[in-house]
């Protein structure tokens, strides 16, 4: 009983912390608290067959990124591209609280990875005390599972079942759930779980195919091992080899990948395929909380080794975890990759719960492996083709420099931008280390700002500010971060995406990049670009594209984006436990 009661208080502490920007929490001690409250009556129900309704019109909602309808989101999962040509985005999702807890699997479609379609929950608890973890999703043309005798885009949907009796973190075991329908619905497999535990700390199964088996990598968390197993037909698994230890360890490794990567030489010609081991790291990261890191290396169907004893850090900012590759792009494609754009040390606490939702996706990416100078194998990663939400061009410079460009942006519906500049006519030496390009965006009513900006002489260092931000105060909530970006010849390039509570920069083609939230009191909408003491000949090129909004053309006559509420004919209301 006093345990009960001990137990309730903890998740009534949690609740606050949503409220108390100057705390931080973390996952397991939410998936704790949120797992031993105890139901009421005003508990929110979970609806079945019809999506959560979202308002897309607040000042944080990012506008080309994807965000959660309503309520709480964490990891992408089960991404995968469909034969109709339609990515399929799962995210684990609170249906319940704008804090993590009660895991289940939400679900978006879009045909170009940035107008999303939010579907109904996809994935739903099998029972009170267990909940739906990370996962990763596979396409079974060949029917090797047995599930689709009269298909050949069945698709299965491979994921941790979290226990916690008595709330209290207890086994996490693997199981499986296939869809006839592309995805949109899935039955439980009623052999679960597929790979049985008792660890508390093994989870995040992540498969391909290989050749001629399913491949499947999973962290046993705390232990810093990927286990890699095999599988002839995704119920039947075989434990092959682990990676272990290898990079920074965090306190846990989560989420892994091992993908097929393109390897692009520094002459721009592809090579053969080379394999990407992908681990992510939460708490601990050397900026702390949540990072992601990753190990260029060799794959034989069962055994990934890594090409060096280098630990190569993703993302330079602080808001890109648990990222995964989409299943199903074709080899002769560039991989596709997503990240959650937060971090564990402060997700539950950002200000956006004020706007009923808390948690966007980063940009989808398009990467490859390169090679550059000194530092050997880089993943590089760009946005994934932006057309779809490009407008207009609002500001644009053939050849600035040592000048300012003031780009007031207030006009543009989406307040989200692109930008690219391309610097040239950079000589080989004498570059002073004052030669600079700075960029800031600004609240001409408030005076704050995010800036970024590069040095071209020294160490060529490049930095993102968000010091200036003056909506959230949290002692985790780290305000700058740099970077070294290495030049390889005359020219050197960045671009970026500016979404109302999102900063994600490209240095030099994806070779770094960052993914950084910031909250302002007010909208930022004047963009201050200037460069300075370029030698000689060197110039920047600048282009700045208004982006249009993919969510204001979803949205009803009330403002609200309802989503596929197509099959609402059979909707039906769960409790928080998917119980009809
Ligand atoms: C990573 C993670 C995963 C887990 C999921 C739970 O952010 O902790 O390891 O499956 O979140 O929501």
């Amino acid at each position: 009983m006093i345990n009960k009661i001990l137990l309730l208080a903890l998740a009534i502490h949690n609740t606050c912390l949503a409220q108390d920007t100057s705390s931080v929490s973390n996952t397991d001690s939410a998936f704790t608290a949120t797992a031993s409250a105890t139901r009421t009556s005003s508990t929110p129900q979970v609806p079945t067959g019809t999506p959560v309704a979202g308002d897309y019109g607040g000042r944080y909602r990012p506008q080309v990124h994807f965000s959660v309808p309503r309520y709480f989101m964490n990891d992408p999962n089960g991404m995968f591209l469909d034969d109709n040509g339609t990515w399929h985005l799962y995210y684990q999702y609170n249906p319940t609280a704008a804090v993590a807890g009660n895991q289940h699997w939400g679900h978006a479609t879009s045909t170009d990875l940035y107008h999303w379609v939010n579907q109904p929950i996809a994935l739903f608890p099998p029972a009170d005390d267990t909940f739906v973890f990370s996962g990763s999703a596979v396409v079974d043309v060949n029917n090797t599972s047995g599930f689709f005798p009269n298909q050949t885009n069945g698709v299965v949907a491979i994921y941790t079942l979290a226990q916690y009796p008595d709330g209290n973190p207890g086994p996490q075991t693997q199981a499986i759930a296939y869809s006839f329908d592309n995805g949109y619905t899935f039955i439980p497999y009623e052999g679960n779980p597929v790979i049985p535990s008792e660890s508390s700390q093994f989870r995040d199964p992540k498969v391909i195919w290989y050749e001629d088996h399913w491949v499947m990598v999973i962290a046993y968390a705390q232990d810093f091992a990927i286990g890699i197993f095999t599988s002839p037909n995704l119920i039947d698994w075989t434990p092959q080899s682990n990676f272990s230890h290898h990079g920074l360890l965090g306190l846990q490794y989560e989420c892994p990948n091992l993908v097929r990567m393109p390897h692009v030489d520094q002459n721009g010609d592809r090579q053969d395929d080379v394999w990407l081991m992908y681990i992510s790291i939460n708490p601990g990261a050397p900026l702390g909380g949540s990072i992601g890191e990753y190990f260029p290396g060799t794959f034989n169907g069962t055994h990934f080794e890594a090409f060096d004893a280098a630990a190569r850090i993703a993302d330079f900012g602080k808001d890109n975890y648990a990222g995964q590759f989409f299943y199903g792009v074709p080899d002769d494609e560039y991989p596709v990759f997503m990240a959650w754009a937060s971090n564990w040390q402060y997700t539950q606490v950002v200000p956006t719960a004020e706007e009923g939702w808390r948690s966007a996706m980063s940009l989808p990416r398009r990467t490859y492996l390169t090679e550059v100078e000194r530092l050997g194998w880089k993943l590089v990663s760009e946005p994934y083709d932006l057309e779809p939400v490009l407008g207009e061009t609002i500001a644009s410079n053939d050849s600035l420099a040592n000048g300012t460009m003031a780009i007031d942006y207030s006009e543009v519906a989406s307040n989200a931008l692109y930008w690219e500049v391309n610097v040239t006519g950079i000589p080989d030496s004498g570059v002073p280390a004052t030669a600079t390009l700075n960029f800031t965006f600004l609240s001409p009513q408030t005076g704050e700002s995010v800036s970024s900006g590069y040095y071209f002489g020294g160490d060529t260092p490049f930095f993102v500010d968000r010091s200036g931000a003056r909506g959230f105060s949290n002692v985790f909530f780290t305000d700058k971060f740099s970077t070294n970006s290495l030049r390889d010849g005359s020219t050197w390039s960045v671009s970026g995406v500016i979404d109302r509570s999102i900063l994600e920069v490209f240095v030099d083609g994806g070779v770094e990049s960052a993914t950084n939230t910031f909250f302002t009191t007010q909208p930022l909408t004047l963009m201050v670009l200037s460069t300075a003491d370029f030698p000689g000949d060197m110039a920047a090129s600048v282009r700045v594209v208004a982006l249009e909004s993919a969510w204001a053309e979803m949205e009803d006559e009330d403002g609200i984006v309802y989503g596929n509420v197509t099959d609402t004919g059979s909707m039906r209301v769960r409790d928080m436990f998917g119980r009809v």
